[in-house]
């Protein structure tokens, strides 16, 4: 049979092609540029070179940020209150285009090089068999007849080297890395201990603050219905595709050292994992976000948008993006999201955004209403009925605590 296999270049999925081959499959490469540091034309010779019968690398980036990235700003995805879900949105990206070449290419079969512990085996085959039901995963971890074999990365060199895959000469980093536009995210190795404080080399997006730049930079960003739609930079620099925006955001929110995240977060499979994260646009995109947001929005609204958005920060997490329930919460808030338009000023220093203001023609700020120095359409005595209604409940409350303590 026919497989398509998501293939990194790497070690491990360069062994499992080999090892698919070995299978008698024939074996069809995907890559996705999503954006991640990586030479493709080598990865194909590769590929090419251990035995695939088609590799297929396809430039995703734009898709990447219009329909994944945008709409979790949009909703202001936030993963156990600090996660900004970077791999977690690229997975059912990238099944789309995995089950896209399986059909092209009339494969029954869908390989992949995640581990039986983690959350990506789970993202790509729930997104694969969404996206088509009847198609069939390898998971070659999951697999005893390769797990007993490649019990460690040794043997995987050693099989590397008997079957003419060319090993990686510079040693491998001592933990692991998965990156695309929206972050780099690192994790195992030496990161395993919570306790060890993460090697200053290990960064690729951010800057160190000690390195930043002593001066802040300003800019503004535009949203259209909870969309970020403009870039403004004080040097009357302007970026209106998502992808030259998103691109540029990176390069100077990572200039200036913001978006650095180190925590233990929860599998879905129930275990818990340390990850250092780094998200430069995206964590200013969500601060500016979340300021229209509350700007713009009803209070009540935005009470109910925060609860779906939880919910819909788990779905992705998880590997629900193609689900019902991930279709109707994403409705329900673009819904919301209709007046979140307007702009936000702000500045980047030192690893901060600090907003500045914030201005939209929809916003149900009312300066005239909220203002100290003017009356308006309640009287005074209203607020003061109003606090001793309010103040019922207290009373009772803290005079029967008092009589209990007696
Ligand atoms: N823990 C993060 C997540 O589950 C990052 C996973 C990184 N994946 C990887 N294959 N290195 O979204
Ligand atoms: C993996 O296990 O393949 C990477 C980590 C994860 O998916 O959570």
């Amino acid at each position: 049979g026919k497989v398509v296999l998501a293939y990194s270049g790497g070690l491990d999925t360069s062994c499992i092609l080999r090892w698919l081959l070995d299978q008698n499959y024939e074996v069809i490469c995907y890559m996705a540029n999503i954006g991640q540091d990586e030479d493709f034309e080598a990865a194909r010779r590769k590929a090419e070179q251990i035995g695939a019968s088609q590799v297929v690398i396809e430039d995703l980036r734009e898709i990447f940020v219009k329909e994944y990235v945008w709409p979790a700003i949009q909703a202001g995805l936030l993963y156990e209150s600090r996660y900004l879900l970077g791999t977690s949105l690229a997975r059912p990206c990238i099944s789309v285009g995995l089950i896209t070449a399986a059909k092209k290419y009339n494969a029954l079969y869908i390989s992949h090089g995640a581990t039986g512990k983690g959350n990506d085996q789970v993202r790509f085959e729930l997104s694969c068999y969404s996206l088509w039901p009847d198609v069939k995963i390898i998971a070659p971890w999951r697999i005893k007849e390769f797990t007993s074999r490649f019990q460690g990365r040794q043997d995987l060199i050693k099989y590397a080297s008997l079957n003419n895959i060319p090993v990686p000469v510079t040693p491998k980093a001592p933990w692991s890395m998965d990156a695309n536009l929206m972050h780099v995210s690192y994790e195992s190795g030496i990161l395993e201990n919570p306790n060890n404080e993460p090697p200053h080399d290990l960064f690729h997006m951010t800057q160190d603050l000690a390195k930043t730049p002593n001066e802040p930079f300003k800019l503004s960003i535009e949203f259209c219905q909870g969309l970020p739609v403009k870039v403004i930079t004080q040097d009357a620099q302007v970026f209106d595709k998502p992808l030259e925006m998103f691109t540029y955001l990176n390069q100077i929110a990572g200039k200036h050292g913001i978006g650095r995240i180190d925590i233990v977060e929860n599998r879905f499979i129930g275990l818990k994992s340390r990850g250092v994260y780094e998200t430069p646009a995206g964590h200013i995109l969500h601060v500016a976000h979340t300021d229209l947001e509350v700007f713009c929005l009803d209070k009540e609204v935005y009470r109910v948008k925060q609860n779906l958005k939880e919910k819909l920060s788990d779905f992705v997490y998880n590997g629900f993006w193609f689900s019902p329930e991930g279709e109707y919460v994403r409705k329900c808030i673009a819904l919301a999201e209709e007046t979140v338009t307007g702009k936000v000023n702000m500045e980047v220093y030192k690893g901060n955004v600090v907003v500045l203001g914030r201005w939209s023609p929809v916003s149900l700020y009312n300066e005239e209403l909220v203002s100290m120095d003017k009356h308006s359409e309640f009287s005074p005595s209203d607020a003061t009925g109003f606090i001793n209604i309010q103040a019922i409940r207290l009373k009772e409350y803290h005079r029967f605590q008092k009589q209990q303590n007696k």
